[in-house]
């Protein structure tokens, strides 16, 4: 089977995704979805873009999106670059930006993809422990480093480093790159995205499918000095000229243009991720400040798998990660009032509760 694989494909440890199941009832909370669905202004523009013009290649600078983007967070069309969801705009970032002679740093506890693309890559990384209590801490980055990827809110843990502290890591590094990964800043975060105008070596990256319930279209961004931004159309250009299709460009920009849809649905899942961590607490979980659209949850009388997979028998699906530090841990998305009843009715039955 193997027989033609390159050495690159031998040696690769691929991400896993969370599971995408075929089963409609089962209650899916394990892959940071949104429980509501995109504004129905982008659903419209999808609709009114599928048309005879699709025989015709789309925009390969996306000109309309990064302009409706620009508006949006205050910078100039020049400074925003746009891809094929965030994970391949931060897949660019690690070969235009992060990879450099010195190594890569990160958190111990992050998004896995950040290892699977410094091995894809060839870039030398180090991890950085949190604390104890999940927290990056910016002075323990103060050591050799060629770059650094923080995702803030981290992931899986939700918890958030308030923009000061980016300032501060930014003070300490000016002369590097710095991404940070805002996938889940619209929950709760302070998003580094003021930080730009001052600091050349910040990219802020940040994606449609959590806040804007875009998963499903592929569509994520990078906000940054034109530096870096042209760094990373160099890289996009060797690869893919065309990673957003028509369809995708029309309804990120509707969803852009659509403000009043967009905050309401966040305060929703604001409001829904505070009653879910209410009732977790009540059931005796000890569960992480998150400012995410999950909560990072542990109860003391059950592990971590055994405890997903009693969900799963239960027909709700959480993610779990297996690796030393979170292993005691459930990634649980934020889902509907009803998902959520549903969830803690199964943790209720599993817990032996009455
Ligand atoms: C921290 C973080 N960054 C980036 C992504 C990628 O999101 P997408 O490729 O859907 O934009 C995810 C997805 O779960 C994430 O958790």
């Amino acid at each position: 089977m193997k027989a033609f694989w390159s050495q690159t494909a031998r040696e690769l440890s691929p991400y896993v995704p969370g599971e995408q199941p075929r089963i409609a009832y089962l209650v899916k909370l394990n892959t940071n979805e949104s429980p509501f669905g995109p504004s129905p202004l982008a659903l419209e523009a999808m609709r009114a873009a599928a048309v005879d013009t699709l025989r015709l290649y789309p925009d390969p600078e996306a000109q309309e999106l990064r302009e409706a983007l620009a508006a949006h967070h205050g910078v100039e069309p020049e400074q925003v670059f746009v891809g094929n969801g965030s994970d391949e705009v931060l897949a660019h970032a690690f070969v235009a930006l992060l990879k450099q002679p010195k190594p890569l740093l990160f958190p111990d506890v992050t998004y896995s993809f950040y290892p699977v693309w410094a091995q894809l890559f060839g870039l030398a990384c180090e991890t950085v422990p949190l604390d104890d209590e999940m927290r990056v801490r910016v002075e323990d980055y103060r050591c050799e480093a060629g770059s650094i990827v923080i995702a803030n809110p981290n992931a899986p843990t939700g918890v958030a480093l308030p923009r000061a502290e980016i300032a501060r890591l930014l003070a300490d590094h000016p002369d590097i790159p710095v991404v940070i990964d805002e996938a889940y800043v619209d929950f709760g975060g302070e998003s580094a995205v003021p930080l730009i105008a001052d600091h050349p070596n910040l990219l802020v990256v940040q994606t449609m499918s959590k806040s804007r319930a875009l998963a499903g279209l592929r569509v994520g961004y990078a906000l940054g000095g034109v530096g870096l931004i042209e760094a990373l159309h160099r890289v996009k250009n060797s690869f893919n000229s065309y990673p957003l299709g028509r369809l995708a460009q029309a309804g990120a920009t509707a969803s852009v243009r659509d403000d009043a849809y967009f905050r309401e649905s966040c305060a929703r899942v604001v409001a829904g991720r505070e009653a879910m961590t209410r009732e977790l607490i009540r059931l005796g979980f000890v569960v992480l400040p998150s400012s995410a659209n999950f909560a990072f949850a542990r109860h003391p009388a059950r592990g971590g798998p055994e405890f997903a997979a009693a969900l799963r028998e239960h027909a709700v699906l959480v993610r779990h990660f297996n690796k030393p530090r979170t292993a005691r841990y459930l990634r649980i998305t934020v889902g509907t009032e009803d998902e959520v009843r549903r969830l803690i009715a199964a943790a209720e039955l599993i817990l032996g509760h009455e």
